[in-house]
């Protein structure tokens, strides 16, 4: 949700800018911009559209300099214009601004600045802050001291990073969005995420709410709002800068698909003590979950609907466990207690939903646990813990490895709470653990073998697409449809197949194909709902191994090896994922950049 880059080195600013935006194009894509010092002032570029318009449109005869910043937007107030691209300046340019949050004060403040004479050129938020530090130092204060003053003004979330007019020096301050520092020899980087700069440095410092950095050529200095220094240690991050670049594949889902082996083996790694049957979890020693009474998991989106398989399994296993949507979490959430372990997922680990709620839990008591990919994040920070599935950056969009990573390890950590309130293993351990290292190898046999292409090309003029599954097939229909409805713009529903007949079913044509997910349990029940869809003419598509009865009554069959129930429906999701992929490819969709889509959504 909005992506912010800024350098400052020995070398020209542009070029550094430019990949900075691009890595970060995840976040938003629907405008961008950049501001350099050339020396004699701030030049400025900035347009609607994707980072490759900007790219197309900039005159690097001007925007020459070694300290800038960079913008690429997914808008809140006002609409993807070239005046309401990022950055945003005063009327003489002599600040320039880039910001990602919401400044939930800005109608005050802007109407105030207005009566004191400051024009305003966009519809944003984000115009008050050059404003403001105008005005500040209109009032005589010097550079950092009305970016502080200006900072102090402000409430609602941002990252934000500032420069001005003659100075070779950022100005850059966070408070719930995030915001990293990039440090290598002479040369530094602000961002909202570490892919940004990645192929420069791996050394990361992760700001905190609350601190306010002043770079310049010879270094970071970091400080609290009130001007006081604070120490704050670079991290050296483990994620390799070929990883968050495209590879030969043509979209970085496709790639992030076909890495799903090796996240998952990455994932499992070190988790399972194979002679013992037990799982090993870091920090967690054995016995660190017996307290567990009930869990509640929170999360949106795609982490959602792992966290419902989650819940699945954590009750299969006998222990009392809901997920909730996070936004809906802070309206109405379960009662908590000190036995309530709270775990919230997320990919970023920045999705403001899933933050308010963790903040909820916090607030009620609840012990909390983050499950996230990114190190650093804020929801890691947040949580008493912390599991990170391991998937590596994922950029795409749609979600795809960073589910499957989430799902294994969420079904880990059922099993282990299980084995710590009962203090034996559980039997389940037996099929499941040689079943989990085995996923791996079955995920390549399918991205080998798949004929998702050919369905996605059969059922291409469809007018629904429907996704139908039962117990741990639930989510797997729920993910299902969302991965094909933000990729493709077409039409499609996931549904419990036993609700298929009270309401979808009306929906049902010759022209709404239903992808039906069996994962052995109940599939007798499933098969006869997909019967009853194809009685009515859907053709149907089942999602299961070969020789299952479903492929004798099924139009066409997607194969998944055999596996524990637990992990079928992760292997069916790999078959909905490359359907998805394939049905957008042939509307030459957008694949990675799906309109109106962000990766990372860090207002509510
Ligand atoms: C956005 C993304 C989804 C993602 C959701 C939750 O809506 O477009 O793909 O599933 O946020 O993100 P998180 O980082 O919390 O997993």
């Amino acid at each position: 949700m909005c992506g912010i880059i800024g350098h400052v080195g020995n070398g020209n600013a542009l070029e550094t800018l430019l990949t900075g935006l691009e890595n970060l194009e995840y976040r938003g894509y629907d405008s961008a911009g950049i501001a350099i010092q050339n020396g004699s002032g701030i030049e400025l570029e900035k347009r609607s559209g994707e980072v490759t318009e900007l790219k197309n449109a900039v005159d690097r005869s001007v925007l020459e300099g070694c300290v800038g910043i960079g913008h690429t937007r997914w808008s809140t107030h006002g609409p993807p214009t070239d005046a309401n691209a990022h950055p945003h300046t005063d009327e003489a340019l002599d600040v320039a601004v880039v910001h990602n949050g919401i400044i939930e004060n800005y109608a005050e403040l802007r109407a105030w600045l207005k009566s004191e004479g400051y024009a305003f050129t966009s519809e944003t938020d984000t115009e008050v802050i050059p404003h403001l530090i105008q005005y500040y130092l209109d009032s005589g204060l010097e550079g950092e001291a009305a970016f502080r003053s200006a900072i102090a003004d402000l409430e609602g979330s941002y990252a934000v990073t500032a420069m001005i007019a003659g100075e070779q020096v950022l100005y850059a301050a966070r408070k719930g969005s995030p915001l990293v520092v990039g440090v290598e020899d002479e040369e530094f980087f602000l961002a909202s995420d570490v892919p940004a700069f990645l192929e420069y440095t791996d050394s990361v410092v992760f700001l905190e709410d609350g601190d306010v950095v002043v770079v310049d050529e010879s270094g970071v200095e970091f400080t609290d709002l009130e001007g006081n220094p604070i120490s704050r240690e670079p991290e050296t991050v483990d994620w390799d800068p070929e990883q968050a670049g495209k590879g030969t594949y043509d979209h970085f889902m496709l790639k992030e698909i076909y890495e799903q082996p090796t996240s998952l083996s990455q994932a499992i790694e070190g988790r399972i003590d194979g002679s013992n049957k037990r799982i090993c979890l870091e920090s967690f020693d054995p016995g660190t979950f017996t307290d567990v009474e009930s869990v509640q998991l929170i999360a949106c989106g795609t982490s959602y609907h792992a966290a419902l398989y989650g819940a699945f399994t954590l009750r299969q296993a006998g222990i009392q466990a809901t997920a909730v949507l996070a936004n809906e979490y802070s309206v109405a959430a379960p009662p908590v207690d000190d036995d309530t372990l709270v775990i919230a997922v997320t990919q970023s680990g920045e999705t403001a939903d899933t933050l308010n709620a963790l903040r909820k839990a916090t607030a009620e008591g609840a012990r909390t646990l983050a499950v996230t990919n990114v190190v650093g994040s804020t929801a890691a920070r947040m949580a008493d813990d912390t599991l990170f599935i391991r998937a590596g950056p994922e950029i795409g969009v749609a979600a795809t490895k960073t589910f499957s990573s989430q799902v294994v390890m969420l079904t880990l950590l059922a099993q282990r709470i299980s084995e710590d309130r009962s203090g034996d293993p559980t039997t389940d351990l037996e099929s499941y653990l040689p079943e989990l290292a085995r996923t791996p190898s079955a995920i390549e046999t399918i991205l080998e073998r798949s004929d998702a292409g050919t369905i996605a090309e059969r059922y291409a003029d469809s007018h629904a697409y429907f996704f139908i599954g039962r117990g741990l097939g639930y989510p797997v229909a729920l993910e299902g449809a969302l991965k094909f409805k933000e990729i493709t713009y077409e039409h499609a529903e996931g549904f419990a197949s036993g609700e298929l007949k009270h309401g979808p079913l009306a929906l049902v044509t010759p022209k709404t194909p239903v992808f039906a997910v069996f994962v052995g349990e109940e599939d007798e029940k499933t098969l006869k709902n997909a019967a009853e869809a194809q009685t009515r003419g859907a053709p149907v598509i089942a999602v299961c191994p070969a020789g299952h009865e479903a492929t004798e009554i099924a139009d066409e069959h997607l194969e998944i090896p055999d596996t524990d129930p637990d992990l079928a429906g992760l292997l069916a999701n790999v078959q909905l994922q490359l359907l998805s992929y394939h049905s957008a490819e042939l509307l030459d969709r957008p694949i990675d950049k799906p309109r109106n889509l962000a990766k990372s959504v860090t207002v509510e």
